[in-house]
């Protein structure tokens, strides 16, 4: 796994190969040292982003959470690994500045585990031991992570996010999620997707314009067609 940062050598403002910033996979937040609450995310879409950068020569580092699958191995590709919400919010705010576009696919919790509350062990959370009884997690809200990147984004950063909902919601939701976290795009996926190998995305703007990409597609075919219209938007804006 390489972990020097891919952005180190390049020119601020080199629009046709922008340093690109993806994050991937679930959060998981400890329980206790054994368990955690984690998300059904596979990681594999931000891989494929990772891949497509690759294969378009656009230096990339990539934030990869706990997923079972082998991170990518390119010459101008970093790797970086979190677990937590709170690590990856630390590695966002170092990396972000030294990049030009964030493509977040990452699945965050919104959530993390503040104490559990009816066990003896509570006050050291090595490992919780069983109870005969009720036990209450208690939870509290992890920071929007995209949202908060906005005071330290500058003019010329493009920042993308993806939001999974239920087709009746999706564009709806998207559209309130591109507005509150300050997006330049979302990637709007139907959750009835969500364990299929293919995707039937479509590309929303702050503009309101949309762009559905081609029907049931594979996430590698998808990466690349997401990074053709990002470059688009990109030469307009810069
Ligand atoms: N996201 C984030 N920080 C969080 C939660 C989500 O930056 N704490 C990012 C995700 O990586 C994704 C986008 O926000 O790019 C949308 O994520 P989603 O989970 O759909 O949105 P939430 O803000 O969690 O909204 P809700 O819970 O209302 O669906």
């Amino acid at each position: 796994m390489d972990s020097r940062d891919s952005s180190s050598s390049r020119s601020p403002n080199d629009s046709a190969r922008p340093r690109v910033l993806i994050t991937a996979g679930p959060t998981h937040e400890p329980i206790d040292r054994v368990r955690y609450i984690g998300n059904r995310s596979s990681g594999r879409m931000g891989i494929a982003l990772a891949e497509a950068c690759s294969a378009r020569g656009w230096p990339a580092t990539l934030l990869l959470g706990p997923v079972a699958i082998p991170p990518p191995q390119h010459s101008h590709l970093s790797v970086l690994r979190f677990q937590t919400a709170a690590d990856l919010q630390r590695l966002l705010w170092e990396h972000w500045p030294r990049h030009d576009l964030l493509m977040m696919a990452a699945a965050v919790a919104d959530y993390t585990v503040a104490g559990v509350r009816g066990t003896e062990s509570r006050a050291t959370p090595e490992k919780l031991k069983r109870v005969n009884d009720r036990v209450t997690l208690e939870l509290v809200p992890t920071p929007d992570l995209l949202a908060s990147l906005s005071p330290i984004t500058r003019a010329n950063q493009t920042v993308i996010g993806f939001a999974l909902e239920p087709a009746a919601d999706l564009m709806r939701e998207s559209q309130r999620k591109l507005q509150g976290k300050r997006l330049d795009a979302i990637v709007a996926n139907p959750l009835e997707t969500m364990d299929s190998s293919l995707v039937s995305a479509t590309l929303v703007f702050a503009d309101g314009r949309s762009i559905p990409a081609p029907s049931k597609i594979s996430k590698a075919e998808f990466a690349l067609w997401l990074l053709d219209h990002i470059a688009q938007i990109r030469r307009r804006d810069s």
